[in-house]
């Protein structure tokens, strides 16, 4: 006998932050049904950054293909759409204005809701797309190209900010000094890749705040003292300096993440952001919370940067806590928009 599974609320999600377009269908009582994804590396690469105004003009190029590919792949009609979800902020201004308008005129075509998702939010909630997704509430620990923050999660929408970057992100700091190394954008994978070949004990780097006994974050000054590195050492010496600054930073993550679970009495830590697609963080803070008996989830490696499942998977939780009426047509976006300031 076949079995039909029923279909929950459908949610299209939009996301165009940055310099990735990603589109997906999340479907409340079946999942994930389908997902698209475009990086610009290839457009930014010669630049050794992401040039907004070329990030703006390849979403616009890119979304409308992704949309009919993920509307395609899932098997639905535009027709059985319950709402679209799109990230409203924080990012690029032309990015993200680019992803709203598509989100809001579709939503208005279909006469269905349009529904405004904070990015951090996306990434927070991913890890709930996993297999084994953890349970409210935990501690988060975002960790992505613009922010690195600790979080304490009660719920969906119940967000209390413990501590945060005083200067750069961790994925700011990977990609900063991948530069220094003289490795390709995007540096925090080329990096990772370079780490491994070295001896992380070589040199030992600063941990910035490590004993500040509050939740904020530092990395500047390891960026620059790895800049001193580079100076003083021939270029045969790039894996071993690579290695001792993934080392300090995740050192530095693993000795926050236990202070905020400490302080917090939680027992469970949910990574997210494009960091935590860093194997040797993922191992160490396994291995490090396995060791006070707590536990620590991450999104699947996939979900780890930006993509549209995360905005799919937020605008539908947001849906199902309260039901939406069909957008008027207006929007806004929010370049700034602090998830939760204690
Ligand atoms: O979350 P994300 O895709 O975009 C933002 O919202 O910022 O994160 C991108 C950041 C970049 O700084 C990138 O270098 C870093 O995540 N990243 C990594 C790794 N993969 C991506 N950093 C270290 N190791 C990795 N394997
Ligand atoms: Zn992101």
């Amino acid at each position: 006998m076949v079995l039909l599974q029923q279909a929950g609320l459908r949610v299209l999600g939009i996301e165009t932050s940055c310099d990735e377009t990603g589109v997906a269908l999340y479907d409340t009582a079946q999942g994930l049904l389908a997902q698209a994804l475009h990086s610009q590396v290839d457009v930014h690469a010669a630049y050794g950054g992401v040039v907004p105004e070329l990030a703006s003009r390849d979403h616009i190029r890119r979304l409308p293909l992704l949309i009919r590919q993920t509307i395609h792949q899932a098997d639905v009609s535009l027709q059985a759409l319950d709402a679209i979800a799109y990230t409203a902020g924080p990012g690029l201004a032309g990015a993200l204005l680019v992803g709203a308008s598509v989100a809001v005129s579709m939503a208005w075509a279909l006469k269905i809701p349009a529904l405004p998702v904070h990015h951090l939010e996306g990434h927070l909630l991913s890890p709930l797309l996993g297999e084994d997704p953890p349970q409210y509430p935990f501690v988060a620990l975002l960790v992505s190209g613009g922010h690195t923050q600790f979080m304490a999660v009660e719920g969906l929408g119940q967000y209390r900010l413990l501590g945060e970057t005083v200067d750069d992100a961790a994925g700011e700091a990977f990609d900063k000094t991948a530069q220094l190394l003289g490795l390709a954008y995007p540096g925090g994978p080329a990096l990772a890749q370079l780490a491994r070949q070295g001896n992380p004990r070589r040199f030992t780097l600063p941990r910035p705040l490590l004993h500040s006994g509050d939740l904020n974050l530092s990395f500047s000054g390891l960026k620059t003292a790895v800049a001193l590195l580079v100076k003083a050492r021939p270029a045969d010496d790039r894996a071993d300096i690579a290695a001792a600054f993934e080392e300090a930073v995740v050192d530095v993550l693993c000795h926050k993440a236990l202070l905020a679970l400490q302080q917090t009495q939680l027992k469970q830590l949910v990574v997210a952001g494009g960091v935590g697609a860093n194997q040797h963080l993922r191992r160490e803070l396994a291995r490090r919370l396995r060791s006070v008996g707590a536990r620590v989830s991450f999104p699947p490696l996939e979900l780890c940067t930006d993509n549209g499942a995360m905005i799919a998977y937020a605008g539908a939780q947001q849906l199902l806590r309260q039901p939406a009426t069909a957008t008027q047509g207006a929007f806004a976006v929010y370049p700034r928009w602090p998830l939760q300031r204690s």
